[in-house]
């Protein structure tokens, strides 16, 4: 038994045979796929939309954890909960409003999810706490797959999962950014209960099923 949640971002993986990738993920073992949408404004890259959401929806019934990475979300949260997205993250410094965009969220009907770039305050993450199912700790800059794990997110990860228990246990925590076999020991280790990796799944080292293994791996033998 696996002591974490494994979220595979389809950023890395080839937009040419996206069904194929997200049903590999899926017959892999995957717990919920990653979706990673970016407009080129809060994010210097652009990727994808709504429609590449309601397409994921349609091949695969695993659930689908939305990423938005644009600026103002409150724009398209109702568009994206139409596509299929089951959790809805949102950047803390993409909005003027966050409680408000929380409350949204919520009454979308998708979970709540909350992300903080690597140097945003953990203050914001304590006092969103008690509205969230899921809190996600950036390891990268936002905005590309395969940057480097970013060491100082271990203690932001700790801190998140104190805040956490005192406050709201029902929320999970996620890791995003720089996940390699290497990475996911530490990362696990110091809280994360799900963990998203693109490169590491879908990049051209293995099979879907080999790279999923790899990180499955790497955990378990610690755990006794
Ligand atoms: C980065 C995205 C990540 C990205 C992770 O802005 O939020 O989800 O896909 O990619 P890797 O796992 O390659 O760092
Ligand atoms: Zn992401």
């Amino acid at each position: 038994m696996s002591s974490f949640l494994l979220a595979p971002s389809l950023l890395a993986a080839d937009f040419a045979k996206l069904g194929r990738c997200v049903q590999e993920a899926q017959q892999a073992g995957a717990d919920y796929l990653h979706l990673d949408v970016m407009d080129g404004r809060f994010v210097p890259n652009i990727s994808f939309g709504a429609a590449v959401v309601a397409a994921a929806r349609q091949a695969t019934s695993l659930p689908l954890d939305v990423h938005l990475m644009i600026e103002q979300p409150e724009r398209y949260v109702e568009q994206f909960a139409a596509a299929g997205a089951d959790v809805i993250t949102v950047h803390a410094e993409a909005t003027w409003h966050l409680h408000r965009l929380l409350q949204q969220v919520r009454e979308s009907g998708a979970k709540v999810g909350l992300a903080l770039n690597p140097l945003t305050p953990l203050a914001v993450m304590e006092g969103a706490l008690p509205y969230l199912d899921l809190a996600l700790v950036m390891s990268v800059n936002p905005g590309f797959g395969g940057q480097e794990f970013i060491q100082a997110s271990l203690g932001r990860l700790e801190a998140v999962r104190r805040m956490r228990d005192r406050i709201n246990p029902n929320c999970l925590i996620e890791v995003d950014g720089g996940i390699t076999p290497t990475t996911i020991v530490s990362a696990v280790y110091s809280g994360a209960d799900v963990v998203v990796a693109g490169s590491a799944v879908f990049g051209s080292m293995g099979s879907v099923a080999e790279n999923v293994a790899r990180l499955r791996d790497a955990v378990a033998p610690k755990l006794s």
